[in-house]
């Protein structure tokens, strides 16, 4: 297959175009990507050199670009998204101009040049939280953040290209991901990373949230999965199902550090936070996939990487992200 992975030089995107190249040796992968304040090429170093891989840097929402680098594709994996939730709230329109409008923007490409298999990457934030029990594919959507709207105003689109123009559209909807690069602006790669220069970790209101985690391997091999055998028009949830409280994973980290809880501090609370999120998967696990690591293990993994990958965040700490830091974290001693 000739894939376009869009967003590729994001977290979860690099991860996956790595996943490709190692499991299938005759696909072939152009990265689209806009490389915003998240994308960040270093993510891919490893593969850069390898002849299947090729990076164009362009814009979601750019039609002329999006034409160029789809015609002659089989495949489009949709990854490119503002998606941080607090940036949504601070400031929405790039969330409804990326997520909403460039989704449409490859809609539209994937019917003018007959693309086989269009993968929408969505989130599990599309349902809202949800008190007890778990979230199915049928379920309603609920959205709360200007970024989960956003999400799942192109879930929408997507499922009305597939009924209205037949479109062959797959939409996943993951877990909290965590793994290596992941921006350290998400919860575990801030706190750890704050941790490890001795600075506080802001827990937002009373710390008793839940989420559930995906290793971002486990992700990939879902999504992987699912553009290849989901079938057409279905949604798939692929979650990790390790529900964790927010105070408890903040706990978690520091013990691992071997750092004092002291360094936790509560701070006032996101806008319309969601309180849980939980997957039923059992859609996906239909299809064979399980998810493989186990949270007490990927979170050591995970510790140890941004221990040992300093220069990786250091660098990207020392630029944009702290103007965004001290605007967030206001006061935070
Ligand atoms: P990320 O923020 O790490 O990366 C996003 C990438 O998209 C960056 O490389 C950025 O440069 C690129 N991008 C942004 N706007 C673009 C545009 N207009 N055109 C082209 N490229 C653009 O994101 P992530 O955490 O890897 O998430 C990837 C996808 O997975 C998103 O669609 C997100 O909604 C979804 N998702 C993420 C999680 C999670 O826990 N991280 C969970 C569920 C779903
Ligand atoms: O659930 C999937 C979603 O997970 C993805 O769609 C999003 O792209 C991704 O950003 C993530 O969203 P969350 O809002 O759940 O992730 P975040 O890491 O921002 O926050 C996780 C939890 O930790 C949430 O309850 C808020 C809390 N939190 C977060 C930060 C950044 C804090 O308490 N303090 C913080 O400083």
């Amino acid at each position: 297959m000739r894939i376009v992975i869009t967003g590729g030089a994001g977290f979860i995107g690099s991860h996956f175009i790595r996943h490709v190249l190692q499991h299938h040796r005759d696909d072939t992968v152009v990265n689209l990507d806009k490389l915003t304040y998240a994308g960040n090429l270093e993510n891919l170093a490893d593969v850069a050199d390898d002849p299947r891989y090729s990076f164009v840097k362009g814009d979601i929402c750019d039609a002329q670009v999006v034409d160029r680098v789809v015609a002659g594709a089989d495949a489009i994996v949709n990854f490119a998204a503002e998606t941080h939730v607090d940036r949504s709230i601070s400031g929405p329109q790039d969330f409804i101009r990326t997520d909403v409008l460039g989704t449409h923007t490859l809609l539209e490409a994937v019917r003018a040049h007959g693309v086989e298999r269009f993968l929408q990457v969505s989130t599990d934030e599309v349902y809202g939280d949800i008190a007890s029990g778990a979230s199915v594919e049928t379920d309603p959507l609920r959205p709360s953040s200007p970024y989960s709207a956003s999400k799942a105003g192109a879930d929408m689109l997507v499922l009305a290209y597939r009924r209205t123009y037949d479109t062959p559209v797959i939409v996943t909807r993951s877990s909290n991901n965590y793994g290596p690069n992941q921006y350290p602006e998400k919860i575990i790669p801030l706190f750890v990373t704050n941790a490890l220069d001795g600075q506080p970790l802001p827990v937002y209101g009373d710390g008793r949230q839940v989420r559930d985690w995906i290793h971002v391997a486990d992700n990939c091999a879902g999504l992987d999965q699912v553009l290849r055998q989901g079938t057409l028009g279905e949604i798939y949830n692929i979650g990790g199902g390790n529900e964790v409280v927010n105070i408890d994973l903040t706990k978690a980290i520091l013990r691992r550090l071997g750092l004092p809880a002291d360094l936790v501090r509560y701070v006032h609370d996101r806008p319309g936070h969601d309180r849980r999120y939980a997957l039923d998967c059992a859609k996906l696990r239909a299809l064979g996939w399980t998810p493989r690591t186990a949270f007490d293990d990927g979170l050591a993994s995970t510790v140890a990487w941004y221990a040992t990958n300093r220069a990786w965040w250091e660098k990207i700490k020392s630029g944009e992200w702290r103007r965004y830091y001290e605007q967030q974290y206001k006061g935070l001693g």
